[in-house]
């Protein structure tokens, strides 16, 4: 048998397990405040009276490969932060996917949320959001997060490089709930 000497090299990206923070090669990062999410939130008049410069959430990714390119995969973690805009929580714009069958996966790292699942025929489904929490979302599937705690919250995601963003569908119609405070606990209320 013969012995080779290969050379085993650091990782080159890697992700801090408490708080998913991403470091290595490749990391972009993206921030959504307040005046890029004009027309997301039920309340517009509430938010157009808040400061525009109010960070919701920043994403950064692990781009190995670039966004639109097939058979790669994005890895990525969002923060985001806590807050209301009148009774409802800060949110992620949400999206189906361009590539309309493509699925993702997110998880829970830090914080209390809820993630919101609907698919085209607009019903609705939510799962608890939390440390440890895994949520598989399927082809077809609009997906947003919602922070209904008082502390920032952090998810993982991992998805197809070539899946893209339908964000248009859900500026247009949003979702058919959303998650609000009522009596100082988080809700799910119906738009239909
Ligand atoms: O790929 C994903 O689904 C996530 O990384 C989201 O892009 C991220 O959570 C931000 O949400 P949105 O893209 O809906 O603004
Ligand atoms: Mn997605």
């Amino acid at each position: 048998m013969k012995v080779e000497e290969l050379l085993i090299t650091e990782a080159p990206q890697n992700v801090n397990l408490l708080n998913g923070k991403l470091g290595g090669e490749n990391v972009r990062e993206s921030i959504k405040k307040l005046r890029d999410l004009r027309g997301i939130f039920e309340d517009e008049n509430t938010r157009d009276l808040m400061d525009e410069d109010t960070v919701v959430y920043k994403v950064r990714v692990h781009a190995s490969v670039e966004s639109g390119v097939e058979g790669g995969l994005l890895f990525g973690t969002t923060y985001l932060m806590p807050g209301k805009v009148g009774n409802e929580y800060f949110l992620t714009q949400g999206h189906f996917h361009k590539i309309g069958n493509r699925a993702e996966y997110y998880w829970g790292i830090e914080g209390d949320g809820v993630l919101v699942l609907m698919n085209r025929n607009r019903v609705c489904k939510t799962e608890k959001v939390q440390k440890g929490s895994l949520h598989y979302i399927p082809a077809n599937t609009a997906h947003r997060v919602v922070n209904t705690g008082n502390t920032i919250l952090s998810f993982g995601a991992c998805w197809p490089s070539d899946a893209g963003y339908d964000y248009e569908e859900i500026k247009q119609n949003g979702f058919s709930v959303r998650v609000v405070e009522i009596d100082g606990a988080p809700a799910v209320v119906s738009m239909l």
